[in-house]
């Protein structure tokens, strides 16, 4: 039976082709495959400093299954989870001062790996001080652990982004629902699809479940229905993706970043009306959050964010969801996700692992065609030998980031195409605005 995925034919079910295959190279992220290779050149973050205690914590990510803890010296461990004698899990192992004992037979790890004692061995054995158990280099920054499960000979620099330098912040820890992490049972890719996939704001997040978001002053941003100029632009770190919008008197330069591969900026929304500080035309909105959404297997990527308060701020996330469309997470009723769905309805419906064989990509899907295409440009470089993109080697201090939400006071010119026009160059001129600084 002849099938199409471009069906025409009304009442045409029958034709489609059903089940066409997933995009394996991008989606796939076990070792070995090549976009989990390309994951495996950054430091991701695993868990949260606070919930190493005095046991060990099971960890999966990238498919994975590790084991993380705390020596009682301080040093952050993370080995294979399954002991190098003969397989017990070293979750059920104990905390040292200089490594973690597997409960089996008390074969001794080190944070490195090095097995340091072999009880059941005689004191002249091939194993004590040469063989290791796998292990991965560890960082924290921040209240976070972060892992590098790349090859060892290509560890690359933390990525201090400049939103991290900021005098004027403190960093706080969480996901909006209240939970440390956020898993949604979905594959990584289409997690990311939905920065530069704008267009969704409007229609989703305002439109049809009513406004989601709520501005500094715990008001419903309802001027997300707004549709908006889109513009991408690729950046040294990712991706600039912005929706330029006109609210009365002024331009908002809506303004995502996604830094390459899987972590996004956000900036704090504006407020409506927007004050200008001292008779300014224009009104800048500091980034709010960096978060990594972090493959843990190929059908499950959990949201880890950092989030910037200035001092003196309480450490609460300002844009909890409105009561009503408590719709950006996923403990709410079936009845509650149909009538008020968001992003993890959105997503999670795509499938575990949505099919780009079945899309219709069209002129608002130009950023996440623009993404993909990066995505396979980092296989092809660490296929290659190289470095992928925002690898930052060598760099010398914070890395610059380009997010910028801003309100510009531009009263409309006389017609909807010179409107249309304004909005985009306003927006370009931002953009550029922000690669000029930080080529200061
Ligand atoms: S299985 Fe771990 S020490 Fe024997
Ligand atoms: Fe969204």
């Amino acid at each position: 039976m002849a099938t199409t995925r471009f069906l025409t034919e009304k009442f045409g079910g029958y034709r489609i082709a059903k089940q066409p295959p997933i995009d394996e190279e991008l989606t796939r992220v076990g070792r070995g495959t090549p976009a989990g290779e390309l994951l495996r050149r950054y430091w991701q973050p695993i868990l949260h400093s606070a919930d190493l205690k005095d046991l060990p914590v099971p960890v999966r990510i990238l498919g994975e299954d590790l084991v993380a803890f705390r020596t009682t010296a301080g040093a952050v461990g993370l080995l294979e989870r399954h002991c190098a004698h003969r397989g017990a899990s070293l979750e059920f192992g104990k905390i040292t001062e200089r490594g973690i004992l597997c409960c089996y037979h008390a074969w001794h790890f080190a944070p490195d790996g090095r097995l340091l004692e072999a009880p059941t061995e005689a004191a002249q054995n091939p194993y004590t001080g040469k063989l290791c158990q796998g292990a991965y280099p560890t960082k924290e920054f921040a209240g976070l652990v972060f892992a590098y499960l790349g090859p060892p000979d290509r560890v690359p620099p933390f990525p201090f982004y400049d939103s991290f330098a900021r005098k004027d912040f403190h960093f706080g820890l969480g996901e909006p629902d209240g939970n440390k992490i956020n898993i949604q049972p979905t594959n990584w890719l289409q997690m990311m699809d939905n920065t530069p996939d704008q267009a969704h704001e409007a229609f989703l997040h305002c439109m049809h479940s009513g406004p989601q978001f709520l501005d500094q002053n715990r008001r419903p941003i309802t001027e997300l229905a707004i549709i908006g100029e889109l513009d991408w632009w690729e950046t040294p770190t990712g991706l600039a993706c912005h929706e330029a919008r006109r609210v009365g008197p002024d331009i908002w330069v809506r303004s995502m970043e996604l830094f390459f591969p899987n972590c996004v900026q956000v900036c704090r929304p504006p407020v409506f009306p927007p004050a200008y500080p001292g008779g300014a035309t224009e009104v800048e909105y500091p980034p709010f959050l960096i978060r990594w959404k972090v493959p843990l297997d190929d059908t499950h990527t959990a949201n880890y964010s950092i989030i910037f308060y200035f001092h003196g701020e309480p450490a609460d996330y300002f844009t909890r969801p409105t009561p009503a469309a408590k719709a950006l997470y996923n403990d709410r009723t079936y009845e509650d996700m149909q009538r008020f769905p968001g992003d993890f309805e959105a997503q999670v419906g795509q499938g575990p692992i949505a099919i780009h064989a079945r899309e219709h990509l069209g002129h608002t899907d130009r950023g996440l065609a623009m993404f993909r295409r990066m995505v396979r440009d980092g296989i092809e470089a660490v296929r290659r030998g190289d470095d992928p993109k925002n690898v930052n080697r060598g760099a010398s201090g914070p890395i610059p980031t380009y997010s910028r939400e801003t309100m510009v006071r531009l009263p409309p010119p006389n017609s909807p195409e010179a409107d249309k026009k304004l909005l985009r160059d306003t927006s370009r001129r931002v953009f550029e605005r922000s690669l000029a600084a930080a080529a200061r």
